[in-house]
């Protein structure tokens, strides 16, 4: 009943995309002004890929004209090992306007060495995993049907375990934090919630990291604010382009957006019989993990 997922070299993913990871990592030849967005699934890549697609095309288009007025935000940054690459083609890339705008779900040390090795800059948006588990979980029920979602308990048990899309969780994580440090003008680390409590902050860092830092000008006019409004979650799903239709990759523009909060994970429910015992139980666990990475991360920094 669960969603089916394989390891490619320590990393969980489905099955018909390893052909695609493979030509990815042996095919993809980095430019060095490449911006690579990477994260894993449920962690907010819908609304970094709007952000970072604005930041950096902000002279190109207005913002009552904006192509993500039309466009969701995930045909505008394309995925390269689950898209660009799918099945294993080798796509030209070579003549797309610079900088080239991609994103993946590659851990830092399965990326291309050419990602590496050349000067391309990548951001990585990790979100509490708690947040990110209910995500999942609610986001791969959908591809059930509506009175079969998989147990909670057996979604955690293999999340914990490290067997999720994208997984496993820490070392995801873990991987481009150490990088960030050793290479902090390549390699951005951003999390989810502080980017929610003040966007502003993250965006001013986010454009500077990129070489394209607001000028006063622009604080001025107040482009900054612009941008977070129109790749805000009430905006985005106020679009009809994000409420109907499908991305490239065939799913649902609708099913990358439920809440978009911090916190969530304490208030979801439980579609099944014995809802506060499994409750305490998934959420005990849920928060020894969380203690678990920020010591993990302390110790690390
Ligand atoms: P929730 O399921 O908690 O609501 P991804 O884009 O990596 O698939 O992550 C999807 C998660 O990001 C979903 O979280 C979704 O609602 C949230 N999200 C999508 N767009 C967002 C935005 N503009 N601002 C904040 N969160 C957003």
């Amino acid at each position: 009943k669960n969603i089916h997922l394989t390891q490619y070299q320590g990393h969980w993913t489905s099955p018909q995309h390893i052909a695609a990871v493979m030509a990815f990592r042996e095919h993809f030849e980095s430019h060095s002004d490449d911006i690579i967005l990477t994260t894993q699934p449920k962690s907010g890549t819908t609304w970094l890929k709007a952000l970072t697609f604005t930041v950096t095309n902000r002279n190109l288009h207005d913002f009552d004209n904006h192509p993500l007025l039309k466009t969701n935000p995930h045909d505008l940054v394309p995925f390269l090992d689950i898209e660009l690459y799918a099945n294993g083609h080798i796509p030209d890339l070579t003549n797309l306007p610079s900088p080239r705008l991609f994103a993946s779900h590659l851990p830092y040390n399965l990326l291309p060495t050419s990602m590496i090795k050349s000067d391309c800059r990548i951001i990585y948006l990790c979100r509490n995993p708690k947040d990110t588990f209910v995500s999942m979980w609610k986001f791969n029920n959908k591809f059930l049907p509506e009175d079969a979602p998989v147990p909670i308990q057996e979604a955690f048990e293999l999340f914990y375990k490290g067997i999720t899309p994208g997984g496993p969780f820490w070392e995801h994580v873990l991987g481009h934090w150490k990088a960030s440090f050793k290479r902090p003008e390549r390699v951005l680390f951003i999390k989810y919630e502080e980017l929610k409590e003040d966007p502003t902050f993250h965006l001013r860092r986010l454009a500077e990291f990129l070489g394209y830092p607001f000028s006063l000008e622009e604080e001025r006019r107040g482009i900054i604010e612009k941008i977070q409004r129109l790749c805000s979650f009430e905006n985005l799903t106020s679009l009809d382009v994000n409420k109907s239709g499908n991305t490239r990759i065939g799913i649902k523009t609708e099913n990358y957006f439920r809440r978009g909060v911090v916190g969530d994970w304490s208030k979801f429910e439980i579609a099944i019989d014995e809802q506060p015992r499994v409750k305490k139980w998934v959420f005990d666990k849920i928060c020894q993990f969380w203690k678990n990475w920020k010591s993990k991360l302390k110790q690390t920094h």
